[in-house]
C-alpha cells in the first residue's frame, strides 16, 4: 500500500506493512478536521486508536456522527465507533497507554495575525508529561520552524529520555484538503522529518497509514519549513491571481480565460484563480508562522509580507466595491439591500471558518447595509455585526440592490442569478446579471 523513498527511510520501508496492530495503540490529540480522518485512517490500517480532544462538544458530535466528513468517511466512522477500535476521551492521561501519539491541534493566529501557540503548547506539554519509554510522538500541526525541537525534543530530553533510543519524535505536516473527494488524505504523499534517523523510521510506521507514500527529509525543521513553503506559495500566488484579475479588468478581458490559456503551458506555470479572498484556516494563517520568526530574526520577506497584506485586505476591498456600486446608483450604504451568494470558505464545503465571504458580510453590515445570504450548504451563520442569519432558500433577485457572488458550490443551481439586475461576481465565473460589475 504505502511506500517510503529516500535514504533516511529505507529501513522503514521494509517495516511498513502490515502495522503491528496487536501492540501499537495510537493516540490522536485533537479530533478536528485533521485528527478525525487521521484516526479513521489509522483504525482502518489496524491500529487501535484513542481520539483525545479537550472539547466534550466535539467528542459528542463525533459520537453522533454530526461532523463534517466526506460521504465515504461516514461509514468508516460508524464502523470505527461500533468496532471499539476508536475510543474517544477528553482525558489526557490516556496518552500514557499509547504506543504512538499524533498531535493535530489547531495553530491559528490572533486578531493581529500573531501565531496563537496555546493549543500546540498545551498538547505538546501533555504529550511530554505523559510520555513513556517506547513511544513515538509525531507533531502534525502546521507551525513555526523549531517547534518540534522546542516543545518536544528539548523537554523530553530534560525529562531524561534519550531521543531516538528510548523515545522517538518527528514532524510530519498534514496536507489534507477537507471536502476534497479527489485528493482524499490517503492519496496524498506526506513529508516527514525525524529528530534522528531512528525517529524517522519509527514515525514512518505510523504515518504511512495516512498517506500514499512518504518523503523523508533530514530533520523536523526541514519538514516544518516544507509545510510553510507549500502554503505560503499558495497564498502568494492567490494574491497575484487577484492582482492579475485587476490587470485583466483594466484591459477589458476575462481573467479566468487568461489563467486557462496560461495553463496550457506544460511547465513553469501553475493555475491560481482570483476570488473574494483566501479562505480556510491554513492559507490565510500559516504564512504568519513563517513571517513572525523571520521578522524577529531581521530576515526581510517583502514578497510574502505584501501578499499577506493583499490577502487580508481582499474581503474589505470586495465589500467596499459593492457599496461603491450601490452608491453610484444613489443608494445609501445604510439600507442597501445586498444578497451575498456563498459563505463557505471554498466551494463544496460546509466549513465557514476563516471565510472571506463572512468578512465581506461583516464589513457590509458594519457600514449599514442589509445583508442577506444564500448558501445551500450552510443553513445558518453568524454574521459579525448582523447577528444570526438564515440562508435565503429561493432568493428573488428583485429584492436586492446588488448580488455579490463569493462562492458557488458544485452541483447546486443558481438560476436566480439570471434575474439579478446588478451582480458583482468575485468568482469571475458565474453567468447572469443584467449589469455585471468588475472588482
Ligand atoms: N483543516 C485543514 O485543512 C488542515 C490541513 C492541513 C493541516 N492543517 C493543520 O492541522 C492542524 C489541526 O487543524 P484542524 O483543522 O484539524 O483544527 P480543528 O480546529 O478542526 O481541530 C482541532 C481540535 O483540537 C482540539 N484541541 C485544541 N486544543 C487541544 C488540546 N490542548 N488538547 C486536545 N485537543 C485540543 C479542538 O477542540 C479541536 O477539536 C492545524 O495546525 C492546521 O493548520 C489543517
Amino acid at each position: 500500500m504505502s511506500a517510503v523513498y529516500n535514504d533516511a527511510a529505507s529501513a522503514a520501508a521494509s517495516a511498513l506493512a502490515p502495522p503491528a496492530s496487536d501492540v501499537a495503540t495510537v493516540a490522536v490529540i485533537g479530533m478536528g478536521y485533521v485528527g478525525l480522518p487521521t484516526a479513521l485512517a489509522l483504525r482502518d490500517a489496524g491500529f487501535p486508536v484513542v481520539g483525545i480532544d479537550i472539547s466534550e462538544q466535539r467528542l459528542d458530535a463525533i459520537r453522533s456522527g454530526a461532523v463534517d466528513l466526506l460521504d465515504r468517511d461516514r461509514p468508516r466512522l460508524t464502523e470505527a465507533l461500533r468496532s471499539g477500535l476508536l475510543d474517544l476521551t477528553s482525558e489526557l492521561r490516556a496518552l500514557a497507554a499509547a504506543d504512538a501519539v499524533i498531535i493535530a491541534v489547531p495553530t491559528p493566529v490572533d486578531d493581529d495575525f500573531a501565531p496563537d501557540l496555546r493549543a500546540v503548547h498545551a498538547a505538546c506539554g501533555a504529550a511530554v508529561m505523559h510520555a513513556r519509554a517506547g513511544q513515538t510522538i509525531v507533531l502534525t500541526s502546521t507551525t513555526y520552524v523549531g517547534t518540534t525541537q522546542e516543545l518536544l525534543v528539548e523537554p523530553l530530553t530534560e525529562r531524561g529520555f534519550t531521543i531516538g533510543e528510548d523515545i522517538h519524535v518527528a514532524f510530519a505536516p498534514e496536507r489534507i484538503n477537507p471536502g476534497d473527494a479527489l485528493w482524499e488524505q490517503a492519496t496524498v504523499p506526506r513529508v516527514l522529518g525525524g529528530a534522528t534517523q531512528a525517529c524517522a523510521e519509527a514515525a514512518a510506521q505510523i504515518v504511512a497509514a495516512t498517506a500514499s507514500k512518504l518523503h523523508v527529509v533530514s530533520s523536523p525543521e526541514a519538514a516544518e519549513l516544507t509545510k510553510l513553503q507549500e502554503n505560503t506559495f499558495r497564498a502568494v500566488n492567490l494574491a497575484f491571481a487577484n492582482e492579475m484579475a485587476a490587470a485583466a479588468g483594466f484591459y477589458g478581458v476575462d481573467p479566468v480565460e487568461i489563467v486557462e490559456a496560461a495553463s496550457t503551458k506544460p511547465y513553469g506555470y501553475l493555475a491560481h484563480y482570483p476570488g473574494p479572498g483566501v479562505g480556510g484556516h491554513c492559507i490565510p494563517v500559516d504564512p504568519y508562522y513563517l513571517l513572525a520568526p523571520l521578522r524577529d530574526g531581521g530576515v526581510p520577506s517583502p514578497v510574502t509580507e505584501s501578499a499577506m497584506v493583499a490577502v487580508a485586505g481582499r474581503p474589505a476591498a470586495v465589500a467596499d466595491r459593492a457599496l461603491a456600486l450601490t452608491a453610484e446608483r444613489g443608494i445609501a450604504d445604510a439600507g442597501a439591500r445586498i444578497l451575498l451568494v456563498g459563505v463557505a470558505y471554498k466551494p463544496g464545503v460546509e466549513d465557514h471558518r476563516e471565510s472571506p465571504a463572512l468578512r465581506i458580510a461583516g464589513r457590509l453590515a458594519r457600514r449599514g447595509a442589509q445583508v442577506s445570504y444564500h448558501d445551500p450548504l450552510i443553513p445558518t451563520v453568524d454574521i459579525p455585526g448582523a447577528g444570526t442569519q438564515h440562508s435565503v432558500v429561493a432568493p428573488d433577485a428583485a429584492d436586492y440592490d446588488l448580488v455579490v457572488v463569493a462562492v458557488v458550490h458544485p452541483e447546486h443551481h443558481y438560476a436566480f442569478l439570471a434575474d439579478a439586475e446588478h451582480v458583482l461576481d468575485a468568482t469571475y465565473r458565474t453567468p447572469g446579471g443584467q449589469f455585471r460589475h468588475a472588482l
